[in-house]
């Protein structure tokens, strides 16, 4: 290969590179002029046969042949590169004039809320918020709740056991906040106790191994089942409206002594509808304690929130507190 003949295909080259109007054609340019079996490649491979003094002429030809293909094809992807970014800045152009997309507020989910606005009408009534874990030792749960070792409440069918050996449970209810406040505090103790709480139980319409309650507990001297009635009345007043009624009926709970499930009137079959459990604490429960049940006295109510917020709104299917499904929330 001569000089002219370099010269041709330099001529050649550079042309198609600078014709090639996007990436596709540039790449078949590039194999055509630079590839393994371009003219260039080919002249190279014969590179080999030559006299050394002949080679080294050629060699320098076609080494110069190559590095001008090889800038001119960068050049142009890089021209051709510049091009495409344009068009697609000019194709996402954001017009900063145009609308604000509408920001959708969050808001908290429907227990929650009912959660919250339970908890405000106790604080209301001056009882202050405590909390506590719910992996919850067997003794707080249980034991200190006069809870005896054979109730049904223990078993594996009822509970849900973190580690049984080492007694730790998922607590059941919320009541082993009150045990915890009663042993860190003196009375005067009123507290509600919100919180996420834990059953073996089978899901259905009214059921869930994972509920919410929130528990309260007034320990002082002199209380009596009387400021229980009042207080629970002022709740359900609050929450359902002023024109409710509660009744206490006789109930039993290990914890509680007298024990009572309370109805709220409602426009239902019987006219009642219950929404909680409740009673006088058990002298026992506050000896475990470390309280004077010669000196106190208190009284206890654990409401469901679940149960709560399904009268309240209408809501027919646990589950559907559960289900995140958005169309359900924003309704609340
Ligand atoms: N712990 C009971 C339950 O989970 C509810 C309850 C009833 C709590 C009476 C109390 C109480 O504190 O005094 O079913």
């Amino acid at each position: 290969m001569d000089a002219s003949e370099v010269e041709a295909l330099r001529a050649a080259g550079l042309a198609a590179f600078a014709a090639a109007t996007d990436a596709a054609a540039l790449e078949l340019v590039r194999v055509e002029h630079l590839g393994r079996r371009s003219p260039l490649a080919e002249a190279q491979k014969q590179l080999g046969r030559m006299s050394d003094d002949e080679r080294r002429s050629v060699g320098a030809l076609l080494n110069g042949l190559k590095g001008d293909l090889t800038s001119a094809h960068e050049a142009r992807h890089a021209a051709l590169e510049a091009v495409e970014l344009a068009a697609r800045l000019e194709a996402e152009r954001l017009d900063l004039t145009g609308p604000a997309r509408r920001v959708r507020p969050g808001r908290p989910h429907l227990l929650t809320q009912v959660e919250q606005e339970i908890v405000d009408v106790f604080i209301g009534m001056g009882f202050s918020v405590a909390e506590g874990p719910e992996v919850e030792s067997g003794r707080f749960n249980f034991d200190l709740l006069n809870i005896p070792p054979d109730h049904p409440a223990r078993g594996t069918m009822d509970t849900i056991y973190v580690d049984e050996a080492a007694d730790l449970v998922l607590r059941t209810h919320t009541s082993p906040v009150q045990v915890r406040t009663m042993l860190t505090q003196e009375p005067p103790i009123a507290v509600v106790c919100p919180g996420r709480v834990y059953r073996a139980d089978a899901v259905d319409a009214t059921h869930s191994p994972v509920f919410t309650q929130v528990e309260g507990l007034l320990v002082a001297e002199g209380v009596t089942m009387a400021h229980l009635r009042g207080t629970l009345l002022a709740f359900a007043r609050a929450l359902f409206g002023e024109d409710r009624e509660v009744r206490l009926r006789p109930s039993f709970f290990p914890f509680t002594e007298p024990s009572a499930e309370v109805d709220v009137s409602f426009a239902s079959a019987s006219g009642w509808l219950e929404i909680l459990g409740s009673g006088m604490v058990d002298p026992a429960v506050l000896s475990a304690c470390g309280i004077d049940p010669e000196r106190y006295t208190g009284f206890a109510f654990g409401i469901g929130v679940e149960r709560v917020a399904m009268l309240r709104h209408g809501v027919a299917d646990i589950r559907d507190l559960y289900d995140a499904d958005a169309r359900f929330l924003a309704a609340f």
